[in-house]
């Protein structure tokens, strides 16, 4: 028997709200909504956040205007999974960033419980296989006053096999290039961990793991301070997700932003 050409095969792996409830725990507090194809699941989440419950999910198999990090737009083809969760958390304002820590250590523990991949974690949460970037996370809060009320968090994968455009060929990359299992298996791993993982935010314990997953402690690095260009060493993560520097044999500690990986 002939294999089916690519473009005849039929798309087996279709994400479904049943099915991922199905392989989800009984106590699990949110609704779960899964779209063909949206504009931004973010977007979605933002119409409902004021009166969805903790753990409320939509889900996409395609975005048509994703949005990442820092203003930026999200690369979101079909056969992805993109998710935006609602979590509501009683936070300051201070341990949002927390959420994204914590997060990214759950896609991580997600990855390696369904498959033989190990992802590394590029502060401050993109995750990487094989050094190119395969996951975007980002967090959205929406505030009551003083506190937070809710937040939205954000996660774009790069599930299977695709095409990228010119500009994101170098630096991003899929999670599987023949995935051992489904979209729905993944997510509903995910969607557990992420529940697990920011349920104690307060006792940091998952810095730890994050740290483990590293893929910049002990290696140069290179960031953006209001428009000027730094050098400096990763030396480690400190217990509020802050990334710990060595510049010109002075430590400190950047909070937020973005580092490239310089090659020596
Ligand atoms: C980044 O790396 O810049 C963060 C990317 C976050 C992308 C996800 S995809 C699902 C959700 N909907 C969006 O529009 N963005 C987030």
């Amino acid at each position: 028997m002939k294999n089916a050409p690519a473009s005849e095969k039929k798309n087996t792996d279709i994400l479904s709200a049943d099915a991922i409830k199905s392989l989800l725990p009984a106590d699990f507090s949110g609704d779960l909504i899964v779209l063909e194809v949206t504009e931004s699941t973010n977007l979605d989440a933002a119409k409902i956040v004021k009166t969805a419950p903790h753990g409320t999910t939509i889900l996409a198999d395609a975005q048509t205007a994703g949005r990442g990090r820092l203003g930026r737009s999200f690369f979101a083809p079909s056969g992805g999974i993109y998710m935006s969760m609602i979590l509501r958390l009683n936070l300051a304002f201070s341990d949002a960033v927390l959420i994204t820590t914590a997060a990214s250590v759950a896609v991580c523990k997600a990855v390696e419980a369904v498959s033989s991949v190990r992802p590394q974690i590029k502060w401050v949460n993109d995750i990487l296989v094989d050094g190119k970037k395969v996951c975007g996370i980002s967090c959205e809060a929406v505030s009551a006053g003083e506190t937070i009320d809710a937040v939205i968090l954000g996660i774009g994968i790069n599930f299977s096999a695709q095409e990228f455009p010119k500009e994101l060929q170098d630096t991003a990359g899929v999670l599987f290039s023949k995935p051992p299992v489904s979209r729905n298996v993944l997510t509903a791993e995910i969607l557990k961990n992420l529940l697990e993982e920011t349920k104690d935010l307060a006792s940091r314990k998952f810095i730890e793991d994050y740290r483990m997953r590293s893929a910049v402690i002990g290696k140069p690095i290179r960031y953006l301070e209001a428009g000027v260009r730094h050098d400096a060493e990763a030396t480690g993560i400190d217990e509020n997700g802050g990334l710990v520097v060595l510049e010109n044999g002075i430590s400190k500690t950047l909070v937020s932003g973005e580092v490239t990986l310089r090659i020596k």
